[in-house]
C-alpha cells in the first residue's frame, strides 16, 4: 500500500504539471479527490478493509497525501489566475475592444499659477530667470543690505546647512543680485521659485513656499510704473479687472523707499470681512525702489540707474484664487485635493 501511495503522489505531480487551465484542474481534482472515482478516495475508502496494523501506517500517509494535493491544487489556482488563463478557454484578447481610458494627470495648482504669472509678465516684456535654492549667505543677505545682526538670519528663521555660509534661500531676492551681476541695465525680469523658512507650520505657514520676485532697472523707472505693472498683473492673474492695489510705507533693507502692496479684498471687494480682517485690503507683496547700496554691490552706478523690485508669496494668491483654506493642502500630495484643479 505504501508503495502505491508514493506512486500515486508521483503520478499526481506529473499530471498536475500538465494542467493548463481551470477546466483541466477541475478534472484533476475529480480524478484524485473526487468522492466517487477519486483515486485517493478509493484508498481512503479501502482503509477499513485493512488489518489494524497496516491501517495505522497507511491511514496517516493517505491523509497527508490528501492535504498535499489540496494544497497543490490551491497553488495551481493562484498560478492560473495570475497567468490570466483561469477562464478555462485559454487566453482571449479582443483586439477590437475599446482601450481602457488612461486617467490623465494635470499640473499642480501652484505650477498653473506660476505659469500664468509668467505669461502675464512676459507680455509686459519681463524675462524669466531662476536661481539656486541652496544659496550663500552673501546673496541671500549681505548683498541685499541685510544687516549682520538682522533677526532674519537667526536659526529660527533660516535653514542653515552644515557647510558654513550656505543656507536654503529664505527669499527669491538673491536672484536679483545674481542677475544684476551678469547683466547691464536697462532690464526687467521676474524670478519665481521656492523659498524656505524655519517656521512652525500651520494653516497659513509652511516651511517651504513659493515667491515671485521682480526687478526693473532703467533711467527713470519709478514706483508709479511699478503700481501700473502690478495692477495689470493682479487683475489678470485673479481675473478681476476692477481690482485695485495700494502701497503702504514699509521697510526692507534692500529698497528705499519700501512699500507693502495690498489688493482689494477678493471676498468682500473692499467692504471689510473676516478674510481681510475688516480692512478691505489683503497684503500680498513687498516692494520698493532698489537701494543704492544694492546697486553699488553689483557695480551698477546708482546715479545713472534706478528701478523697482518686488517680491511676494504665491501660495497666498493660490489660496485666494482657488479658495483654499489651508496652505498645507498644497504640499501633502493628496490626490483627492489636487484633482479639483
Ligand atoms: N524678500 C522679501 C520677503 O521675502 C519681499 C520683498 C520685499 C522683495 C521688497 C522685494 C522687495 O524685492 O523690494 O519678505
Amino acid at each position: 500500500m505504501e508503495i502505491n501511495l508514493d506512486q500515486l503522489q508521483k503520478l499526481a505531480d506529473e499530471e498536475l504539471n500538465g494542467v493548463k487551465d481551470a477546466a483541466g484542474l477541475e478534472r484533476f481534482r475529480v480524478a484524485y479527490l473526487g468522492r466517487k472515482e477519486g483515486k485517493l478516495n478509493a484508498v481512503l475508502r479501502s482503509l477499513k478493509d485493512l488489518p489494524e496494523e497496516e491501517r495505522r501506517v497507511v491511514g496517516p500517509r493517505a491523509n497527508a497525501l490528501r492535504q498535499y494535493l489540496e494544497q497543490k491544487i490551491e497553488e495551481k489556482v493562484r498560478d492560473l489566475e495570475s497567468a490570466g488563463l483561469s477562464d478555462g478557454e485559454g487566453e482571449r484578447i479582443d483586439v477590437t475592444a475599446p482601450a481602457k481610458r488612461l486617467s490623465r494627470g494635470h499640473l499642480h495648482p501652484m505650477t498653473q499659477l506660476m505659469q500664468k504669472a509668467i505669461v502675464i509678465f512676459s507680455s509686459m516684456g519681463f524675462g524669466v530667470v531662476s536661481g539656486p535654492e541652496v544659496e550663500t549667505e552673501y546673496y541671500n543677505f549681505d548683498a541685499l543690505n541685510v544687516p549682520k545682526d538682522h533677526p532674519a538670519r537667526d536659526m529660527q528663521d533660516t535653514f542653515w546647512l552644515d557647510v558654513p555660509g550656505l543656507l536654503l534661500r529664505t527669499q527669491t531676492s538673491p536672484v536679483q543680485i545674481r542677475y544684476m551681476e551678469k547683466h547691464k541695465p536697462p532690464f526687467r525680469m521676474i524670478a519665481p521659485g521656492k523659498v524656505f523658512r524655519n517656521e512652525a507650520t500651520d494653516a497659513t505657514h509652511e516651511a517651504q513656499f513659493y515667491q515671485l520676485e521682480g526687478l526693473m532697472i532703467g533711467k527713470d523707472v519709478s514706483l508709479a510704473n511699478l503700481k501700473a505693472i502690478l495692477e495689470v498683473f493682479y487683475r489678470n492673474l485673479l481675473d478681476d479687472q476692477k481690482l485695485k492695489i495700494r502701497f503702504r510705507p514699509s521697510y526692507f533693507p534692500f529698497v528705499e523707499p519700501g512699500v507693502e502692496t495690498d489688493l482689494t479684498c477678493f471676498k468682500c471687494r473692499g467692504k471689510g470681512c473676516v478674510v481681510c480682517k475688516k480692512t478691505g485690503w489683503i497684503e500680498v507683496m513687498g516692494a520698493g525702489m532698489v537701494h543704492p547700496k544694492v546697486l553699488e554691490n553689483v557695480g551698477i552706478d546708482s546715479r545713472q540707474w534706478q528701478g523697482f523690485a518686488f517680491g511676494g508669496g504665491l501660495d497666498r494668491i493660490a489660496m485666494i484664487k482657488y479658495g483654499i483654506d489651508d496652505i498645507r493642502l498644497l504640499y501633502n500630495g493628496d490626490l483627492r485635493f489636487l484633482k479639483q484643479f
